[in-house]
């Protein structure tokens, strides 16, 4: 009998479909995957993809970013209700009312955001190149949606500018206190110590290095150390272990993020037999989104 991975294969190929994959979705799902990445590579990756229809494991705002990148392919989510939280931090019609509080400001808008709140931005960023897109900005003043540890930490990085945040935040990485590294740090005083900058400042403050998800297989890559204590989402053990073989990583065991847990191998299968669970999003609010993305894009 054909196993559900046999399915997703023959299907993929019947289909002309890719999977794309986050850091942080099941081992499993990552193992299936064409692609698997931070934000910011499977944007990348979405808007080169050649394939007609692009199957996006992760959630719902990256899939809805493959559809604004790719108008022209089907984007699959196989789990449509798997929504960030902090996509729901700010909407279109608040950040209006930010824009028309700094007449002189600009939005830096994390991807972390539904589309209609992207049709909103003058550029969309991800942990990845947050620092680098806010340090390009013409303007001084700089409203940061939605995350406020992301925009604080760049407000650090970024000092000539005067950073307007938002109180958004990641439930995962906000639960990730200072005490539960020092926990660790106490069981594994030699580990380094990697944090995802969606963490509290300070989380941030006691760490060795602050990247995304990629950027943090980058740095364990370029390290002599054998042990990292990393402050982001269990499911980036699977990829760092892959990447980084032969060293020790440990979590904060309660780091874990129910929505990216959801895609399962038997959804991914079900959506590529039923092909019935396309993004479909408004033609406007598309229009006005793409630009955001594909600023973003360009500057890497
Ligand atoms: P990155 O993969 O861009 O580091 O983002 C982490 C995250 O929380 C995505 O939702
Ligand atoms: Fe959203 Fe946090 Fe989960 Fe990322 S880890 S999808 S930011 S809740």
């Amino acid at each position: 009998m054909a196993s559900l991975k046999d399915d997703i294969v023959r299907l993929k190929r019947e289909r002309n479909a890719v999977i794309l994959a986050h850091n942080y979705c099941l081992p499993e799902v990552q193992d299936i995957a064409d692609h698997v990445g931070d934000s910011l590579g499977l944007s990348i990756t979405a808007s080169k993809a050649d394939a007609g229809v692009i199957v996006f494991c992760g959630v719902t705002f990256m899939a809805e970013s493959a559809k604004i990148l790719c108008p022209g392919k089907k984007v699959i989510v196989p789990e449509p209700y798997a929504a960030c939280p902090m996509a729901s931090m700010c909407s279109a019609e608040q950040i209006k009312d930010a824009k028309g509080c700094h007449g002189d400001a600009c939005v830096v808008g994390y991807v972390n955001t539904t589309a209609s709140a992207k049709a909103e931005m003058d550029i969309c960023c991800t942990s990845s190149n947050a620092v680098n897109v806010v340090r390009s900005m013409k303007e001084k003043e700089v409203i940061f949606v939605p995350d406020a540890n992301l925009g604080s930490y760049v407000a650090s990085e970024v000092p000539e500018k005067d950073m307007v945040l938002w109180n958004g935040y990641c439930p995962v990485h906000q639960s990730i206190t200072e005490q539960n590294i020092a926990d660790l740090k106490e069981e594994h005083p030699g580990a380094v110590v990697i944090a995802h900058p969606e963490c509290r400042p300070e989380v941030l403050n006691i760490a060795d290095h602050v990247g995304s998800t990629e950027k943090m297989i980058d740095f364990v890559k370029g390290s002599e150390s054998k042990e990292f204590i990393v402050a982001t989402e269990k499911g980036m053990k699977h990829r760092l272990e892959k990447e980084g073989p032969g060293n020790n990583y440990y979590f904060v065991d309660h780091a874990l993020c129910s929505v990216m847990k959801m895609t399962s191998l038997q959804s991914v299968a079900r959506a590529l037999k039923e092909m019935d669970r396309e993004v479909i999003l408004d033609n406007d609010i598309l229009e006005r989104a793409k630009g955001p993305l594909r600023k973003m894009i360009e500057l890497k």
